[in-house]
């Protein structure tokens, strides 16, 4: 069965699809897509205009030059824009393989949204894509390929958006902190960035560790300063607690959503999280600051930054707000709950197929289970709700795991019933994380939330943005093996 022609199965799920339970969803079949549109951009909006090329280039990380993918030579883009302008960004595909850019964490229109097959066609080597939308909240974001992500966004392919306009009273500094380890040896060779083992675990770990692509890079600030610190964790598997050595620092947003400012000990990040940060820089020239890392046996300094002359003489420091954001707040009096289950995945031919909807019966009387039906392969390590994404996801897209009316507030508890961490993502809308069973939480705003083994987060949101939308971990190879899905607003 494994070995079946590919068209053969493909024609046999066009037959059967009305068969399997829900139907497969109709999109993103060969012929058939039909993908969302944005709503065009009004002659006199204001635009931040920019090309995007998704290209090899070779960057020294280590001791010598790297192959790596990225849309610049020189480190990671950061895209900064003021709120009220509408972003066109013009992605022209100069690598091996069809890409997209997927804008993490911004609320915007479904069509906008960079999951190939899904939302748009693939761009294939040698074409291009222009995306094209008003973000409507300020903050610190960051953009990825949705597409092979293990290898392009691995390989180094991501860029920084930063949307400007919510400090009440500005800084003196604002600095990009982006952290990722890369999968390198000492000559700068990429190792294998996916492995079953780390799949199948807590993903696989880099060990050359950067911020901005530089090994513990100190950066000068002014003494006496208001320092303004956007951390972004962009690596693929790493946590970090992130806390700050040498002053006293504020967390001042979580996912670029505005907080009221907590002192900070420490905050845990899984991947594709960002915390803001605001602190008064030392008033001695010459006195470092340490960014570290708690999740360690050590603590890890990541970065520095140093204060230089002259001295700032600034009013005593007092963390400021930032502006608030105008997230709809859901309505919890009202809200249904939506359980995701963080599980194993089902394996092909086996394991627990309770979940799953019944065989698939062919005409010739054959019996397809339906993880077969799905393309599952032997790599498949997750789900939610037991029910894994296909492995071939452009030839399939299942349908989604839960439909949300259009304008009513939903409550998502996500039961982590696996023995990992997982950093669960959704697409097109901001969330509020309200509690866990296992902590106090403060409720806050967020777009990734990282739930620990036996855990129970409660979210909660207003879907408001109609579309088929990714949810997804974002532990790269914990998606792509599996722990991904669609959620419908409708
Ligand atoms: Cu960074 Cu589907 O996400
Ligand atoms: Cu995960």
């Amino acid at each position: 069965m494994i070995d079946r022609p590919f068209n053969r199965r493909r024609a046999l799920l066009t037959l059967g699809g009305a068969v399997l339970a829900g139907g497969l969803a109709a999109r993103g079949w060969a012929g058939g897509q039909s993908y969302p549109t944005a709503p065009a951009m009004p002659a006199d909006a204001k635009v931040f205009e920019t090309i995007l090329t998704a290209a090899p280039h070779q960057r020294l990380l280590a001791n010598a030059p790297s192959d790596i993918l990225d849309y610049a030579a020189d480190g990671p883009v950061v895209l900064r824009m003021r709120q009220g302008e509408w972003l066109r960004a013009k992605m022209i595909n100069r690598i091996h393989e069809h890409t997209s850019i997927h804008w993490h964490g911004i609320r915007l229109p479904n069509a906008m949204d960079g999951v190939p097959y899904l939302t748009q066609p693939p761009t294939e080597p040698g074409e291009s894509f222009t995306y094209q939308f008003q973000p409507p909240d300020t903050g610190t974001f960051f953009f990825h390929p949705h597409c092979n992500t293990v290898e392009q966004l691995g390989h180094g392919l991501a860029g920084i958006l930063i949307v400007e306009g919510d400090e009440a009273r500005p800084h003196d500094a604002d600095l990009v902190l982006a952290y990722r380890d890369w999968r390198i040896d000492e000559a700068g060779k990429f190792k294998p960035l996916f492995t079953e083992a780390g799949a199948a675990k807590a993903g696989t770990f880099g060990d050359h560790r950067t911020v901005n692509d530089k090994v513990q890079p100190v950066y000068q600030v002014p003494a006496g300063g208001d320092i303004r610190l956007r951390f972004l964790n962009l690596d693929m598997s790493r946590i970090v607690d992130l806390g700050v050595v040498g002053a006293d620092a504020w967390l001042i947003a979580t996912d670029g959503n505005p907080l009221p400012p907590q002192k900070l000990k420490s905050w845990r990040m899984g991947p594709a999280m960002r915390a803001d940060l605001t602190l008064r820089a030392p008033m001695t020239p010459g006195t470092r600051v340490q960014i570290v890392n708690y999740y360690a046996a050590q603590p890890l300094v990541l970065a520095e930054i140093e204060a230089t002359g002259p001295t700032l003489n600034r009013p005593p420091f007092e963390p400021a707000a930032l502006k608030p954001h105008h997230i709809p707040e859901p309505d919890l009096a009202t809200a249904e709950t939506f359980p995701l289950r963080l599980t194993a995945a089902t394996a092909p031919g086996g394991g627990n197929a309770s979940e799953l909807p019944p065989d698939l019966v062919l005409p010739d009387g054959e019996v397809l289970r339906y993880a077969d039906a799905l393309c599952l392969t032997p790599n498949t390590f997750w789900s939610f709700n037991g029910r894994s994404w296909p492995m071939q996801s452009h030839e399939v897209l299942p349908p989604p795991l839960v439909t949300f009316q259009r304008g009513r507030s939903y409550i998502i508890e996500i039961i982590n019933q696996t023995p990992h961490m997982h950093p669960i993502h959704l697409h097109g809308h901001t969330f509020k994380v309200l509690s866990s069973n296992k902590e106090e939480i403060m409720p806050h705003f967020a777009d990734t939330t990282l739930v620990a083994p036996k855990e129970r987060v409660k979210i909660a949101l207003k879907a408001d943005n109609p579309g088929d939308w990714m949810i997804h971990c974002h532990i790269i190879e914990h998606q792509d093996t599996g722990m991904m899905g669609i959620f419908r607003v409708a």
